[in-house]
């Protein structure tokens, strides 16, 4: 680590990386899940919105699925890269992270999935890495209680749940740290700060924003749909507006 600029102060340049190239099982519903219309817009083109209405973010790079690279680049026009993804979403933001700029320092990783972010939780994570924290990632407090069940389906632990947090995206990185956690192969990981937090590099938690959920299950995209058709109604011709109230994203913790 050490040889990439340094994010601190002004002039930090960042990157954000969309990893878009999932097939959205979960989801269902024949078209990849990134390509998937809410409110009459592709999810990705919404998602992509949230990181260029950031005042932070100068460079974007999506990671597609390998046989709609051309479609995606059309759909979002000439201010985005647009890469093919892998199979798996470790390899998507692998592959995206090698087609970033040179000066860039500081690195968003924020799924297409998350089509509702406010641009103020973008900020804040960015904000934060460029303070001078190597990793900051946007949580929550969990609602339901948390369990370890083993193979079996037999409940092994119950953590206390004031400990516990989900995790959203975008999350941010320092350059040279999310190079090297994303060098270690086979960590079993499900984002990208895991990778982080097995380099031993201390991860920072800044508020996260209840309109960032991923849209998983056919459930999210019902959800998705009714936040957007509220949001058209209170801007009432106004143009599109905040999907939903107060984003509380703005100190680390
Ligand atoms: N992703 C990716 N490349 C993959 C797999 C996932 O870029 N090979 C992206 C997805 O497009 C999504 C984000 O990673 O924006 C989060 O993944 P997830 O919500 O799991 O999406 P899918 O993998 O598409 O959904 P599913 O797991 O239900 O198939
Ligand atoms: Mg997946």
């Amino acid at each position: 680590m050490g040889e990439s600029p340094q994010p601190r102060g002004r002039g930090a340049r960042v990157a954000a990386i969309v990893p878009a190239a999932g097939r959205g099982e979960r989801l269902g519903g024949g078209t990849p899940k990134a390509l998937r219309s809410l409110g009459g817009r592709p999810m990705l083109v919404r998602s992509v919105e949230a990181l260029r209405r950031s005042e932070l973010v100068t460079q974007i790079v999506v990671a597609a699925p390998p046989t709609l690279v051309e479609v995606v680049a059309q759909l979002l026009g000439r201010d985005v890269r647009v890469i093919a993804g892998g199979a798996e979403r470790v390899d998507s933001v692998r592959r995206a992270l090698s087609a970033i700029d040179e000066d860039i320092s500081v690195v968003l990783v924020h799924d297409a999935a998350r089509p509702l972010t406010p641009p103020a939780l973008v900020d804040a994570v960015a904000a934060a890495v460029i303070a001078g924290h190597p990793a900051v990632i946007p949580v929550l407090a969990v609602a339901d209680t948390i369990k370890e069940v083993g193979p079996d389906g037999r409940v092994i632990r119950t953590p206390p749940r004031d400990g516990l947090r989900a995790v959203q995206t975008p999350q941010g990185f320092r350059r040279d740290v999310l190079a090297a956690a994303y060098a270690l192969r086979d960590v079993p990981v499900t984002d990208d700060a895991g990778l982080v937090e097995a380099l031993g590099v201390p991860v920072t938690t800044v508020p996260g924003a209840h309109e960032a959920f991923k849209v998983t299950q056919p459930a999210d995209l019902i959800l998705a749909e009714a936040l957007l058709a509220r949001a058209a109604t209170a801007a009432d011709g106004r143009g599109e507006t905040e999907v939903c109230g107060t984003t509380d994203a703005r100190r680390p913790g």
